[in-house]
């Protein structure tokens, strides 16, 4: 077993937009991190991930780069990051970077240059097509965002493609220049003491030759089968890894998309010397019926059980897993997967219990650690993501769904509801900025903020403080080898993870009403290491939880 740091390590995934804002214009940035650095630290996480900085024009909100060597303005400078890195590293702490290397700003340089002329040299940075003999796109694929992935460009009578939004062309892999390019911009970071990358939407660069129409077999599928997993992408990522990633102690974390458990070791298997780990969606999708904003939301417990345990046989012992129950792109953990009224409180801290026994790199988002929840904005002038808003102009025309009920589906589903302001204290904007922030803060932030949880020490944030202390003092934690215990309870999630002589026993409770759980006689006499509740329960061999009680036993 290889122990590396990025292991045992908890990610700490900064949304820097939101995050804190240094220079009150309403908009998070780097020396906002800097500020609150002693914070992040007294979390116990270990590595934190920041959601891309680059100069861009925020189409998509930084993950549509103009420059991969620059900052962007709103952010800060290349002076404030060198500190925010120096300090990082003096704390303690290690920096990732997020490489997005599918697609680019329409307003970056190369696209300038590429759109002004088929003969332009960097032309053949982009994948342009001629239009379908109707004059439309050249086949059906279709952007993530919505709406055909192809967009005519009137100067040169060709299309190109676009898997997110018309303003983030999608960049051509097959050109070797560009793969040279890209790797130029991560050994600039790399050079800079960064300790590697999350690589967004890593699964698409690769494009199937000829761009052949998407069959009719339902999203999932198309992602995996025709935008996803392309011929040539194991290729570039072990080029990727061999020119530039192994020549440093840094890692990279995959965002897995269109990934499944059955190729996921393409990916990660050690042998293969592609990445170092990846989040896959099941989770994460696993409330979402049919893709975003179609169905209510479903939460099905032995179902979530069932998917981490086929991830976990599919990698046993040969690669690694991170572990997301939430980031920027979902709603919030607390009020997907918990109760976000009655048991916010208990419900959030079983979450983190139950993430934090799973294996992989435990990978935590910004303000899941207070318990934030998701909001409700009232109307369509609120809501800023370009998936939510794209979602509510397409319905527009369709008219498949009345205006309340689409926004009531952003509200459920969209990603705005993960991006509101960190609320830092009860004051104006909750401590975020002194201006209007850019997005609206939860109005809940006068009863869930930091500095109120900060001063309890039964908060949330207080025992992620906790856990994550006592988690790394056991290794059993993340590298024990797992053993369900009554696996097709549907309210209890019961397991062992044992390791040497080390053993522990996670039993979660996902009800609202209490919950009894017989367990071994060991077990009983084994020591509560962690317990979201004051007290626990024991009649004989059985413990009785209390709602969406979580303990963890020392055996
Ligand atoms: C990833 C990012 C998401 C972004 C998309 C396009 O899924 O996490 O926020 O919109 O890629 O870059």
């Amino acid at each position: 077993m290889e122990l590396s740091w990025f292991k045992k390590g908890t990610i700490y995934q900064i949304y820097p937009r939101s995050f804190n804002d240094s220079d009150n214009d309403g908009i998070g940035d780097l020396r906002g991190i800097i500020e609150k650095l002693e914070y992040l630290k007294s979390l116990n996480v270990d590595i934190l991930w920041l959601s891309p900085i680059f100069s861009s024009p925020n189409d998509d909100n930084g993950y549509d780069i103009s420059d991969y060597c620059a900052i962007m303005p709103e952010f800060g400078t290349m002076d404030d990051f060198d500190e925010l890195l120096e300090k990082t590293h003096n704390l303690g702490m290690r920096l990732i970077l997020d490489l997005v290397a599918n697609h680019c700003s329409d307003e970056h340089r190369w696209f300038t240059e590429a759109k002004k002329s088929k003969d332009n040299p960097y032309r053949d940075y982009f994948h342009w097509q001629q239009p379908a003999e109707d004059g439309g796109p050249p086949n059906n694929w279709m952007s993530f965002f919505g709406g055909s992935a192809w967009e005519y460009d009137h100067n040169s009578g060709e299309y190109f493609l676009h898997l997110f939004t018309k303003r983030q062309p999608d960049l051509n892999w097959e050109n070797p220049k560009v793969r040279e390019e890209i790797y130029e911009a991560m050994r600039f970071w790399l050079d800079k003491g960064v300790d590697g990358f999350r690589m967004d939407v890593i699964p698409l660069i690769s494009k199937r030759e000829g761009y052949p129409n998407a069959p009719d077999i339902g999203f999932r599928k198309i992602l995996e089968d025709v935008y996803a997993n392309g011929p040539r992408l194991h290729e570039y990522l072990q080029e990727m890894n061999k020119e530039v990633v192994s020549k440093y102690d840094a890692f990279s974390l995959a965002e897995g998309v269109g990934i499944n458990h059955n190729n996921a070791g393409l990916y990660i298997d050690y042998d293969r010397k592609e990445l170092d780990m990846l989040y896959h969606f099941d989770i994460l999708e696993c409330t979402i019926v049919n893709g975003k904003f179609e169905e209510a939301s479903v939460f099905d417990l032995v179902n979530m059980k069932s998917i981490f345990k086929k991830w976990r046989d599919a990698v046993h012992q040969k690669g690694w897993l991170a572990n997301a129950m939430g980031n920027h792109d979902f709603a919030r953990m607390v009020s997907r997967f918990g109760n976000d009224e009655q048991y916010w409180s208990e419900s959030a801290k079983m979450l983190l219990i139950m993430q934090s026994t799973q294996n992989g790199t435990l990978n935590i988002y910004q303000g899941d650690e207070i318990g934030m929840t998701n909001i409700v904005l009232d109307s369509i002038d609120d809501v800023r993501d370009v998936q939510s808003l794209n979602f509510y102009n397409e319905n527009l025309k369709t008219k498949k769904h009345s205006n309340t009920s689409a926004l009531e589906m952003i509200n459920r589903e969209g990603r705005d509801n993960a991006r509101t302001p960190i609320q830092w204290n009860s004051e104006i904007n909750g401590g975020f900025s002194e201006k209007e922030p850019w997005l609206k803060v939860n109005s809940n932030y006068k009863t869930i903020n930091v500095e109120k949880q900060d001063n309890d020490p039964h908060s949330i944030l207080n025992f992620y403080r906790h856990l994550l202390k006592i988690r790394k003092e056991h290794d059993v934690f993340v590298f024990g080898e797992f053993e369900e215990l009554d696996f097709n309870n549907s309210n209890l999630y019961a397991y062992k993870k044992v390791l040497g002589e080390d053993e522990i026993i996670v039993i979660l409770n996902f009800g609202d009403f209490q919950n009894d759980c017989k367990v071994s006689e060991s077990a009983l006499k084994g020591k509560v290491l962690i317990n979201n509740y004051s007290d626990m329960k024991i009649y004989e061999d059985t413990i009785r939880l209390k709602p969406y009680q979580g303990v963890i036993l020392k055996v």
